[in-house]
């Protein structure tokens, strides 16, 4: 990432790297460049490759929800706002620290403790969501945390979902014939990982 931003820096282009080498006002340092372009690279890439791995994963393994969304795609944000709820990719990144001392759920917090939101959890709330557990691309629209929430709720919102709802969309259309090439159970999940998804998702099509 360096390299990079030292090669724009040399040699504008027209992008967004160039655009904060060169534009921002006041200007940034390389230090922060890097972190910035390290930021928008793992939030805005990592995430939505993900988010459209592993939701084609789970409407594979639901081919009712599957076959569902085929025969209606008006249903497709209906959809993502829900593969986004089932699955809730960023598993440990939305944390919070207290301004000041504060009683949550019961637990009492001094100043300055960090709280880490459990979204998962949240997102399978029974007393939001009936049946939380299940897949349904009818659930009505509801408010999630997939995105967090507040003022640093995602700032990639809207791009992810126009993603998604694109990516699925044409996936399923232009491949009816889409299938899992090996049980679900071979599938290499990143357990491991801070965003949650699919090491790889073998499929296969006619
Ligand atoms: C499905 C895709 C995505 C998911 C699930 C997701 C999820 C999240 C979550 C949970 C947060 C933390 C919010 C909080 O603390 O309240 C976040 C922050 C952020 N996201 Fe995303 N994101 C996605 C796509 C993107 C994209 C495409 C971009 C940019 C192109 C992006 C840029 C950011 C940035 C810059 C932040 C930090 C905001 C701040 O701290 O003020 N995200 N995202």
């Amino acid at each position: 990432m360096q390299r990079l931003v030292a090669g724009k820096r040399a040699n504008p282009a027209d992008d967004l790297l160039s655009g904060l080498v060169h534009d921002a006002d006041p200007p940034l340092t390389d230090a922060q460049l890097v972190d910035v372009a390290l930021v928008l690279l793992g939030a805005g890439h990592e995430t939505t490759a993900n988010m459209l791995s592993l939701g084609a994963f789970a409407l594979l393994e639901h081919p009712d929800q599957l076959a569902a969304l085929r025969n209606d795609s008006t249903l497709i944000d209906n959809a993502v706002e829900e593969l986004l709820r089932y699955l809730t990719i960023v598993q440990l990144g939305v944390s919070r620290v207290t301004t000041e001392p504060v009683t949550l759920g019961g637990v009492d917090l001094p100043a300055c403790a960090t709280v880490v939101i459990a979204t998962p959890e949240a997102n399978r709330d029974p007393q939001h969501w009936p049946d939380p557990d299940r897949l349904d691309v009818h659930r009505p629209r509801t408010s999630h945390l997939a995105f967090g929430h507040g003022i640093h709720q995602c700032l990639g919102q809207q791009l992810a979902r126009i993603e998604m709802r694109i990516g699925l969309r044409e996936l399923i259309t232009r491949l009816p014939g889409l299938r899992m090439a090996v049980p679900a159970e071979q599938v290499p999940l990143r357990n491991e990982m801070l965003i949650f998804g699919v090491h790889s998702l073998p499929v296969t099509w006619s």
